[in-house]
């Protein structure tokens, strides 16, 4: 009966939903068609700093879109700038903290939170989420992304679309692409190779729209390949919407538009924000002179009015903004995120049997850093700090004393050092908040180095030299270097934990709530170890993504370089254990679907959440691979004892790599591994499973192909048998066919241009071209054979 209820529920709201839209779609229809070319080219940048561009005369209305990612920065009014002055909203943890949550359920409800508060400031479109890739540890706007994995930070993106979206509030994905530096931010050139491109840096924005369709997509300030993303076509519309099939409309970043004309012919619908009437006119003009086709400029505008009337349409009156939950909420959600690095001799939990006096040291803990510096910036609701937190929570249990250790405004002031040591050494525990000041980090700048204020590192040692429970507490939105870590027994992790984030880290440090988080990005030991370390941020306005597809652990994996805390890692007051993987089919073709299981068991004393991870490692591949990359997700909640079976599917396109010749993904045959860990180190079961592709691959020929590529095929072999016979021959060993000839590698990997002057003319050059018009309808069925292999395939 529930079930016929849920179903019809379900049935009616899509009813409706597509009953809305066909009245959407015929409005848009008669309204392009009453507006003035002036009116349809006005529609294509904002009204100013915050809003669309209205029409009064067709009751065309516009809608308000304010920053994200963590909460929302709402100015006063549309065109105002809105930095200091913005309506108070509640301050989530910043997305460093989000994904170290590693859970897109929680993900999903922030964004339900975020999009309550959306609606009830008026506010229609939320700038975010961002899904650009941490490449390096110094890239200033790390604190406000995922991730260095392209599947985590496309999941994660995906889910906050979800919710926000869920709440008749529109996203922006952003920054679409590529946008990995903050150096020369206007201009720098992103110089990635295509395979690079889209394996790690277009996934997540694959991802996001294909599971999410986000409303708005924020077409980034950068180039790519030389091309700026405000107009590249092949981004804007080639991939986006005629591949992933994007369904809402582009905007630019904050003044990124250069050439606003080639922009609206690339598929970008609206500049933001209004920067003057230069633009317009310039547009106006060039569809006067026939430059842009009408239809071109019509059907972006049919676009913009669909999204700007789906707005007005889902726009709720009398939301409330509901701050006191949303704070608590916000409290919850942190200690999802704050991750426990190192717990020597479990240290942590603190107890009140194992400690009397606790000495806290470090301004950060009375005075907070719960957010990053630029666009991002949230004015709170309220904002606690951990001082008070614990004194007012959890001060009957213990003794607390306070030294501030340091001066936030002054990186090298010492001279509050020799205090805190004393505390420390007369107190049983001794915490010590420190990390990244605000200006660290920052949009717009990204860092130089990876080291915290030399006082705080000092400070740390010199207290960790005294007390032997010293617990750094680290407040930082990107990965910092540890110089101390051998003399501290625990680390624990709380990033920018937003303005409830201090009662988060109380929760944790006393046990209230077990740590679960897990790092969403490397932590190296030094910066000269990190995969772009010569290659960040670029030089001359160009930066090369010199490590290719090797970023993050891919890159530690490579090299054989150990991480000081890898991709992954975050520990519990538990332990699990992991057991029993099993796959449903030994073999598979990359048209199925392959079912993952595996059992988790809580095999300490207290509840606590681990996220299983499922890793896949292709073991031998035409093209260079990491040695495992990242595919499947999942965070468990078990009581002490407990056991729950995890389920994974994965699909062809999990076990493929993308082949920048051809444009296509391909799953080649062959053997994988699976690998099921607690973090990229850590493996605990592994499985084998055979791919048989049935993908048929196009052979690609040119003057420019190896012969190699034409011999190794059956088919194109017999071309090559009957075009050059007496060549080939003069390889043949005696008594053997001409299958077996020993042809010299050194031959074969010359292209075909090159085969009149090897075979003395046997194959012409007109032979060539007869040739490769033949090869056109040549496909192949991908498996990686060594040359050892090669030599027993039997055609
Ligand atoms: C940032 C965007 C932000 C926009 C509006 C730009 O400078 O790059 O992320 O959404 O400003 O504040």
């Amino acid at each position: 009966m529930k079930f016929l209820y849920v179903l019809t529920i379900v049935f009616m709201t899509t009813v409706t939903m597509s009953a809305q839209n066909e009245t959407i779609k015929l409005q848009v229809e008669q309204l392009v068609s009453q507006l003035t070319l002036e009116e349809k080219v006005s529609l294509c940048s904002g009204r100013d700093d915050w809003s669309t561009q209205p029409i009064d005369r067709l009751d065309i209305p516009w809608i308000w879109m304010a920053d994200g990612p963590h909460g929302l920065r709402r100015a006063p009014a549309t065109n105002k700038a809105g930095y200091g002055d913005q309506h108070p909203a509640t301050c989530f943890p910043t997305a460093s903290a989000l994904s170290a949550t590693w859970d897109v359920d929680l993900i999903y409800k922030v964004g339900q939170a975020l999009g309550e508060e959306c609606q009830a400031l008026g506010v229609n479109v939320l700038l975010d989420p961002g899904v650009n890739i941490k490449r390096s540890v110094l890239g200033g706007r790390n604190f406000e992304y995922f991730s260095e994995d392209p599947i985590l930070s496309g999941e994660l993106g995906a889910a906050y679309i979800n919710g926000v979206q869920s709440q008749g509030v529109g996203t922006s994905l952003k920054h679409f692409a590529a946008n990995n530096v903050e150096t020369m931010r206007m201009f720098m050139n992103s110089d990635v190779d295509n395979r690079t491109l889209h394996e790690i840096y277009l996934t997540p924005f694959e991802i996001a729209v294909k599971k999410a369709q986000p409303w708005t997509v924020m077409a980034c300030y950068n180039r790519v390949q030389g091309e700026y993303g405000t107009q590249s076509p092949y981004l804007l519309t080639k991939l986006l919407k005629e591949e992933w099939g994007f369904e809402g409309i582009v905007i630019s970043d904050w003044f990124a538009v250069i050439d606003r004309v080639e922009a609206l012919k690339a598929g970008m619908h609206i500049e933001m924000p209004r920067v003057s009437d230069v633009n317009d006119e310039i547009l106006l003009q060039a569809m006067k002179d026939g430059k842009v086709e009408e239809e071109i400029l019509d059907n972006l505008v049919k676009e913009i009015l669909t999204i700007v009337l789906k707005a007005k349409s889902l726009d709720k009156d009398n939301v409330d903004q509901n701050v006191k939950e949303h704070h608590r909420f916000a409290r919850e959600v942190h200690g999802q995120a704050i991750t426990l690095l190192k717990n020597d001799n479990n240290v942590l939990p603190l107890t009140k049997k194992k400690y009397k006096k606790i000495a806290i040291i470090g301004e950060f803990a009375a005075n907070p850093r719960y957010q990053g510096n630029g666009s991002s910036e949230v004015k709170p609701t309220q904002l606690d700090n951990v001082l008070d937190i614990i004194e007012e929570e959890y001060g009957k249990v213990v003794r607390v004393s306070y030294a501030q250790g340091y001066n936030l405004k002054d990186d090298n002031d010492y001279s509050m050092i020799e205090e805190a040591v004393n505390l420390a050494k007369e107190s049983d525990i001794a915490l010590v908040f420190a990390g990244l000041p605000l200006h660290y980090e920052s949009e717009g700048i990204d860092r130089k180095h990876i080291d915290m204020p030399a006082a705080h590192n000092k400070l740390m040692a010199e207290v960790a030299k005294v007390q032997g429970n010293t617990v750094a507490v680290l407040t930082n939105g990107s990965a910092v270097a540890m110089p101390w870590i051998n003399d501290v027994s625990t680390v624990l992790e709380t990033w920018l934990g937003g303005q409830a984030g201090a009662g988060a880290v109380a929760d944790v440090i006393f046990g209230t709530v077990n740590p679960s988080g897990k790092l969403a990005e490397s932590f190296p030991v030094k910066l000269a170890d990190t995969p772009a370390a010569f290659n960040f941020p670029g030089e001359q306005g160009e930066v090369l993504y010199g490590e290719r597809i090797f970023v993050g652990y891919r890159y530690y994996d490579e090299k054989q370089i150990d991480a000081l805390f890898p991709f992954g890692h975050g520990l519990s007051y538990t332990t699990f254990e992991y057991s029993n993987l099993k796959v449903s089919q030994n073999e598979i073709s990359d048209k199925d679907i392959l079912n993952v299981s595996v059992t988790i068991k809580n095999t300490g004393s207290v509840a606590g959440k681990e996220t299983v991870q499922l890793y896949v490692s292709d073991v031998a591949s035409s093209l260079q691979r990491p040695e495992k990359e990242l595919k499947r997700f999942k965070k468990v909640s078990l009581k002490p004892g407990e056991s729950k079976q995890i389920e994974f599917e994965l699909l062809g396109r999990d076990f493929s790599y993308y082949d920048a010749k051809r444009s296509i993904w391909i799953a080649e045959s062959g053997e994988f591994e699976l690998l099921v860990a607690a973090s990229s180190k850590d493996i605990r079961e592994t499985a084998s499973v055979r791919l048989n592709s049935t993908q048929k691959v196009p052979l690609m020929v040119d003057e420019y192909t190896f012969v190699k590529e034409l011999w190794d095929n059956k088919d194109t072999r017999e071309l090559l048998k009957q075009y050059m016979p007496n060549w080939i021959n003069g390889w043949v060993p005696e008594g053997k066919t001409m299958d077996e000839a020993d042809i010299p590698g050194f031959f074969l990997e010359h292209p075909l241009i090159k085969f009149p002057y090897i075979t003395h003319d046997e194959l012409s050059h007109s032979d060539v071209k007869e040739l490769i018009g033949k090869c056109k309808e040549v496909y192949y069925i991908p498996e990686f054979k060594t040359y050892e292999e090669k030599e027993n395939v039997s055609f």
